[in-house]
């Protein structure tokens, strides 16, 4: 199996078929295609060729900066496979809340309302996890804003992992600019209008100018440097306000250089008059929407831009769910009756209490945002990390997962398939060529 694969890899390296170069791409292939195989396995609930192509693989030697996180991931996958609730493993993804301080004042958030920033220990906790984990997501409030923020960035930087931050882009500069770049961050800027006055109507205190200025710095400094991978996404949110411009997005998406454009709705708990999806429906606003899905559609094929639609679907359902090949719908009809077939006996509902941490804008720790937040499994505030890794709610959720006994403990929304069977399982990014940058 893969490791022949691997000894014959070795073998033309040896006699001088393959350069060093040639044989650490091959290696690197190698070693993504097998962690691809196991999740999917495992995902599937084939436990037994989970273990057995682990068994395989375990004596492959891989390089040195990333061999904490290869073992780790064949670790953490043995311990789904196995059903454990302590674990051994440590978690492979991050999604944290550095401060709730931002530059500016947006007429829709929340988060700024609560003052609250990330305790120094925690640093030095994520910094230990730094060499296993796959995926970090930053946010705030304003990221920048927090004294050690460039710090973190850096120990992941130097630990490849793989990046994401959303910002309102206000605060970027080259200096920073060039290290998001240089450590390949996927970077989600979020615009509300594209013009001055619908912009700065939305984000209040933020320049329409800064913005542009600093968009193209951004688009600068990206094609200056060689081998950039960087995922630059636009976020929208959609409201009264803006709803007229939304179509007019993918073109401005074209000119900053953006490769993927998320169009979002509010939620039915933000009350406002700007909350058009909850507040103002009628056929006529449900033609309109209908309307600009399909020209955001069309204009981003057309671009190339990859398009992350989750305005709500007025179709028929088979018409919302036939988008175009780069568009990913969020009709949760789509997800519903595969989820349910899918939960055979062998299958979990979800794999995020064995593979993430989620630290919330006040501090809450939990394995998901999904996840129930009146009994959460830590504060960071208070509580040490590894502590909560292996705490009560951890092992809690792992189990009642486990034993298909969740109902009582987990969300409705991920019980009945309106979350997406992929975010409580595909959870790792599937790019796993996070030394790619040594080659
Ligand atoms: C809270 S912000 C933090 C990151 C950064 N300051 C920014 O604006 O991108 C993260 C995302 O949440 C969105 N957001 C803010 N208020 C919201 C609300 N009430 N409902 C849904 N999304 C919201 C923002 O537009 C942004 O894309
Ligand atoms: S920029 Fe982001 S964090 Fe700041 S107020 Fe706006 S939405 Fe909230
Ligand atoms: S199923 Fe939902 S509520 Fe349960 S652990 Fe997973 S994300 Fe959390």
């Amino acid at each position: 199996m893969y490791y022949n694969e691997y000894l014959n890899l070795k073998s033309d390296l040896e006699k001088g078929y393959k350069t060093a170069k040639d044989y650490e791409k091959s290696l690197q292939k190698l070693i993504n295609k097998i962690i691809v195989d196991i999740q999917k396995r495992n995902i599937e609930g084939d436990v037994q060729k989970v273990i057995s192509i682990i068994d395989n693989v375990k004596t492959i030697e891989v390089p040195l900066e990333i061999k904490k996180r290869f073992d780790n991931i064949l670790l953490n996958e043995s311990e789904i496979a196995e059903r454990k609730t302590i674990l051994k493993s440590k978690a492979r993804v991050l999604y944290c809340v550095v401060t709730t301080l931002c530059n500016v004042k947006c007429i829709m958030c929340r988060i700024i309302k609560n003052q609250w920033e990330l305790p120094e220990h925690a640093i030095d906790e994520i910094v230990e996890l730094m060499p296993y984990l796959e995926t970090v997501k930053w946010q705030g409030g304003e990221v920048f804003l927090y004294k050690r923020f460039e710090e973190l960035m850096d120990h992941a930087g130097r630990n490849n992992v793989c990046q994401e931050i959303v910002t309102n882009g206000l605060l970027l500069n080259e200096n920073i600019i060039t290290k998001l770049v240089k450590y390949n961050v996927d970077l989600y800027i979020s615009v509300e209008g594209i013009t001055k006055e619908i912009y700065e109507s939305v984000r209040i205190g933020g320049k329409f100018e800064t913005l542009i200025n600093n968009l193209n710095i951004l688009k600068r400094i990206r094609s200056e440097f060689f081998g950039n991978f960087t995922n630059l996404g636009l976020n929208v949110l959609v409201m009264k306000k803006n709803i007229e411009q939304i179509e007019f997005f993918p073109e401005f998406a074209r000119e900053y250089g953006f490769t993927k454009l998320c169009v979002n709705a509010f939620g039915p708990d933000f009350i406002s008059d700007e909350n058009i999806f909850h507040y103002n429906k009628n056929i006529e606003f449900e033609r309109k929407i209908t309307d600009i899905k399909g020209k955001l559609a069309a204009k981003c094929k057309n671009f190339g831009i990859e398009l992350f639609d989750c305005l709500p679907c007025f179709n028929s359902e088979s018409e919302c769910i036939t988008v175009s090949d780069n568009v990913v719908s969020n009709g949760a009809n789509e997800t519903k009756n595969s989820q349910i077939e899918n939960i055979s006996e062998n299958r979990l509902l979800c794999h995020i209490p064995w593979q993430k941490i989620f630290i919330d804008s006040d501090g809450t720790i939990n394995p998901e945002c999904f996840c129930d937040r009146n009994k959460s499994a830590g504060n960071i505030d208070r509580d040490k990390l590894p502590d909560v890794w292996n705490g009560k709610v951890m092992q809690e959720y792992r189990k009642v997962i486990s034993d298909n006994s969740y109902h009582s403990r987990c969300a409705k929304n991920c019980i009945t398939g309106i979350t997406h069977s992929k975010s409580l399982k595909n959870i790792i990014n599937p790019n796993l060529f996070w030394w790619s940058n040594n080659l």
